[in-house]
């Protein structure tokens, strides 16, 4: 009897272990779409972005460009398939006076980056060629307002300059500056951060300001109005986000923002190394970002008191890491290296947005290139992916497919103070009829075993692609820039409607079935 118990109890543990975390996929309930726009970009004039990142000049004889855009740069982004490129900032917008950047360039005024290094900005890249830009890389501009330290005019006229397809003192200046159709600009910030960089204003004072700005900016794109997102909440801020839909009439608004990095410390070196990090710091950094799925829940509830038919977007245009600047470099350009935390972080990031896809509308990586968590890094004719990229590639096949809806159970994993959960999963069906589910393993130093119960997938064969490395301080660099790359993963075993997946510690994984 003795016996009999010790081996029930021995097989209930090796069985335990084995199913360390479950998943069921309910393929028979999906009903909402994962915008393609929560994998948007930022392209803000803060350091490299801009000048070095994107724009070299169009007398640049070294790097291949159209019109002084980077090709490399664009060819990697249209793989991203990227839908849409917030710009100009940041906080760099509420300084922005845009019709400083357009017209002849040697006749466009300089003035101060006073958030970024204090560097000079020459305007050499304005309205334009962002746009422009935009149409090169098939993707959607997004326009930050300055409302900070701008006015209502300036804001309008800017709306009209980029949109009025008619006879106007605008659009008849846009057409002497050599552009004679409008660009048909969808999407358009009123302010960022208004809390801070963009005027310390309070919520009530700003939500009337909102309303101000945007009733003249009541444009149309076609037979669509404008897309206008009010400056959100930093994180935890309720009150702000409560504030803004109690004040703001639902017709006046389309999305509201919100903004959360995964930071610990906002002293000038208090971050902590982009490469150079502990165990305790990276499961301190994946606490943060996992925060986002609680941040955003409590926003969405919010938004549901006031708009409960979910037409108001929950628009998180600024996320990532944010850690020391690299070694030498100007502090006030933040320029990070990118490793395979950041990978589990960008995995696990995503799969709470499309969990949140209800809501969760756009999102924006801060920042595309050589600024935060970028996806692309570049020095001089050198142009790099990094981990970061990666994800976001093998993730593209979620863009605009049905959200699958999943129960989980998640294993935990625990470092010092931190207990976080050991796997995350997300699933969506494509139009084409096929399913994907991304699989992130946030601890680092055991294998994870998921099983999953499918329920509506119908499939006989399962494939898959993996994000690995040895450490998770892995990275990519201008000397070996394929350390880290997509790889075939052969881990996931299909039998009946039972999927079993071994994903190794540090990976992501996306299943195609
Ligand atoms: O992305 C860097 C900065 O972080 C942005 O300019 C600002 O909006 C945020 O505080």
């Amino acid at each position: 009897m003795k016996k009999q118990l010790t081996i029930v109890l021995l097989s209930g543990i090796s069985l335990f272990a084995k199913a360390q975390n479950t998943v069921i996929i309910k393929g028979d309930d999906g009903k909402t779409v994962i915008s393609r726009h929560i994998y948007g970009h930022f392209a803000e004039h803060l350091g490299r972005s801009i000048y070095d990142g994107f724009y070299v000049g169009e007398n640049n004889t070294k790097i291949p460009n159209k019109n002084g855009v980077r090709l490399d740069v664009v060819d990697a982004l249209k793989k991203l398939k990227i839908p849409n490129l917030r710009w100009p900032g940041g906080c760099f917008a509420d300084t922005y006076h845009w019709k400083d950047g357009i017209g002849p360039k040697d006749k466009r005024p300089t003035i101060v980056n006073t958030w970024w290094g204090g560097v000079t900005e020459n305007n050499s890249f304005g309205t334009h060629d962002f746009l422009n830009m935009c149409e090169l890389l098939g993707t959607e501009p997004y326009l930050s307002g300055n409302v900070g330290s701008g006015t209502v005019q300036e804001l309008s006229e800017w709306v009209q300059y980029v949109n009025f397809p008619k006879d106007s003192p605008m659009s008849t200046l846009r057409q002497e500056n050599g552009r004679t159709a409008p660009w048909n600009v969808r999407y358009w910030g009123v302010a960022n951060e208004a809390w801070g960089c963009g005027g310390n204003m309070k919520p009530d004072y700003y939500a009337n300001l909102y309303r101000q700005y945007s009733t003249f900016m009541n444009a149309n794109v076609g037979k669509e109005k404008i897309f206008r997102i009010a400056s959100g909440a930093s994180d935890d801020d309720y009150n702000w986000t409560e504030t803004l839909m109690k004040n703001i009439p639902m017709n006046m608004l389309e999305g509201v923002a919100m903004h959360h990095y995964s930071v610990f410390g906002w002293g000038e070196n208090a971050k902590g190394s982009a490469t150079d990090f502990t165990e305790t710091d990276y499961a301190h950094t994946m606490d943060e970002a996992l925060k986002m799925d609680e941040f955003i829940g409590k926003h969405a509830a919010i938004m549901d008191k006031y708009d409960p038919s979910k037409k108001v977007a929950l628009i998180v245009d600024e996320w990532g890491a944010w850690y020391n600047v690299e070694p030498g470099t100007n502090p006030g350009f933040l320029y990070q290296q990118n490793t395979m935390r950041d990978a589990i972080l960008a995995g696990s990031t995503l799969n709470i947005f499309h969990n949140h896809a209800d809501r969760v509308r756009m999102a924006n990586l801060a920042q595309a290139i050589n600024v935060l968590q970028s996806v692309i890094l570049t020095k001089g004719e050198q142009m790099i992916l990094t981990p970061t990229y990666h994800v976001m590639e093998m993730y593209s096949v979620h863009q605009d497919a049905t959200l699958l809806p999943i129960d989980i159970k998640s294993g935990s994993y625990e470092v010092d103070k931190y207990k976080l959960p050991a796997v995350s999963v997300s699933a969506s069906r494509d139009k084409a009829g096929k399913t994907h589910i991304s699989l992130v393993n946030i601890d680092l130093n055991k294998p994870q075993t998921i099983t999953l119960t499918l329920q509506g997938v119908k499939s006989t064969s399962v494939t898959g692609r993996i994000l690995t490395s040895a450490h998770v301080q892995d990275h990519n660099t201008f000397d070996k820039p394929e350390t880290i790359k997509p790889v075939a993963f052969n881990g996931a075993k299909l039998s009946g409607n039972t999927l079993t997946v071994t994903l190794p510690p540090v990976s992501v994984v996306v299943l195609e079935m």
